[in-house]
């Protein structure tokens, strides 16, 4: 059976394109999901691609992973940096991680350098714009692959 992804897309990401472009490029969420589509299907997996304004319904997404999905790539956006509600989410599923951010979150405002996110991810990609969802499905496969079965 085709392994499946659940991408976890997090408050505001709804409006790329036309969000602070300066800092989010002119990429639609809609844009990100075509990618990611193709990029699953090269690597012989499967995505559902998700996003909510709110933290409640990401946190019941992360919990209805356990025994569907094989592992989840998360975009919290600002709950990133302020969320232990969904990092325990994160932690408690006990699925791979892999956590995405389109700016480098690193090279802006102090607040933005902490993520509670990273502490449940086995591994982090931020300053590539959309490009990053595609490297994050390419870690995915590689961490599938390598799992113990
Ligand atoms: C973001 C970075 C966050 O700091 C910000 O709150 C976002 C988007 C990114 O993808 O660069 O909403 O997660």
């Amino acid at each position: 059976m085709t392994a499946s992804i659940l991408i976890l897309n997090g408050p505001n990401l709804n409006l790329l394109g036309s969000r602070e472009p300066e800092v989010y490029g002119h990429e639609t969420l809609d844009d990100i999901e075509e990618l990611c589509v193709e990029t699953a299907a090269k690597l012989g997996l499967a995505v559902d691609f998700r996003q909510s304004n709110s933290e409640g319904e990401l946190i019941d997404w992360i919990h209805g992973a356990r025994g569907r999905a094989a592992g989840l790539i998360v975009n919290a956006g600002a709950y990133t940096h302020s969320s232990i509600a969904l990092l325990d989410a994160l932690v408690a599923v006990d699925l791979p991680v892999v956590e995405v951010h389109l700016s480098n979150i690193f090279r802006r405002e102090p607040f933005r350098h902490r993520s509670y996110i990273a502490r449940a991810a086995r591994g982090s990609i931020c300053g590539f714009g959309g490009h990053g969802y595609a490297l994050a499905l390419a870690a995915m496969a590689r961490l599938i692959e390598s799992r113990p079965r």
